[in-house]
């Protein structure tokens, strides 16, 4: 693959650095994506049974279970090349932003420091009823486990469709994406909103506008470069002409 030299100037003179990834920068580590056809997650359940709130009042044992399931398979795997390009880019810029839809905390594993998590973390667990951090608790015959508080059901800190996403989290990325000089969407379909929204927001600030993804998205056309390729690959390469 050859990388524009364009790009490559860009990357380096750029003092605000935005990096949003989606599933795709963990699928070199083996965890699935959401909706390509035959490996996506959604290919094979319903989001709506697995990924709602409603879905955790009707059957709390099947959500808990499938993330436990989920908890299990992610923290199995290690950050892949594309997890590592970032840390280095963060290193070499200024301001740097890395914004995540992922749960799977692979970049903070690799290294990276700022990281902005839009859809929360597998890792942590809450209650359902209070909205708060629980650390502890008591395993019970049957899932999911009770809040050693309030006896209300524990949850995955994650944000489900159907919920918004934490006010103040999403102000630091919109504000991030208002103000960098370069913007790079690595990784994600830009199907789902407030996240394909921040590219958005970028695009009105006179930012170079870069897409990683081997495939394309609806967002494609608004891009001044697109690289085509798994981003494991395509961000090492790119780190390379950098460093060079
Ligand atoms: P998707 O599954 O919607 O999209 C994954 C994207 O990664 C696709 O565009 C693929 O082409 C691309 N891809 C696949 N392999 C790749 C590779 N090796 N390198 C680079 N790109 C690759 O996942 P997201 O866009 O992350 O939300 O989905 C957004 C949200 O929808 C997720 O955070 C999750 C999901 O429902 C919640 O759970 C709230």
């Amino acid at each position: 693959m050859r990388i524009p030299k364009r790009l490559v100037n860009d990357l380096i003179s750029a003092k605000k650095i935005v990096a949003l990834t989606g599933a795709g920068i963990s699928a070199e580590s083996g965890i699935p994506t959401f909706r390509e056809a035959q490996t996506g997650l959604w290919s094979k359940y319903d989001p709506q049974d697995l990924a709602t709130p409603q879905a955790f009042k009707k059957n709390p044992k099947l959500v808990w279970d499938w993330y436990s399931w989920r908890r299990e398979l992610i923290s199995k795997s290690h950050p892949n090349p594309g997890h590592y390009a970032l840390v280095e880019l963060e290193k070499q810029t200024q301001s740097f932003t890395l914004i995540t839809q992922n749960i799977d905390n692979l970049h903070s594993k690799a290294g990276s420091k700022n990281i902005v998590e839009l859809h929360g973390n597998i890792f942590r667990t809450k209650c359902s009823i209070e909205n708060t951090l629980v650390n502890k608790w008591d395993q019970p015959r049957s899932s999911p486990p009770r809040c050693p508080n309030c006896r209300g059901y524990l949850r995955p800190d994650v944000v489900w469709f159907n919920e918004n996403l934490d006010p103040k989290i999403l102000q630091a990325a919109v504000k991030a994406a208002e103000n960098c000089d370069v913007f790079l969407s690595i990784g994600t379909s830009s199907l789902v909103y407030p996240a394909a929204n921040l590219p958005i927001i970028a695009s009105h600030n006179d930012c170079t506008l870069i897409e990683i993804n081997p495939s394309s998205t609806p967002i494609t056309s608004l891009m001044d470069y697109v690289l085509k390729g798994a981003s494991g690959i395509v961000l090492q390469k790119l780190m390379e002409c950098i460093i060079q």
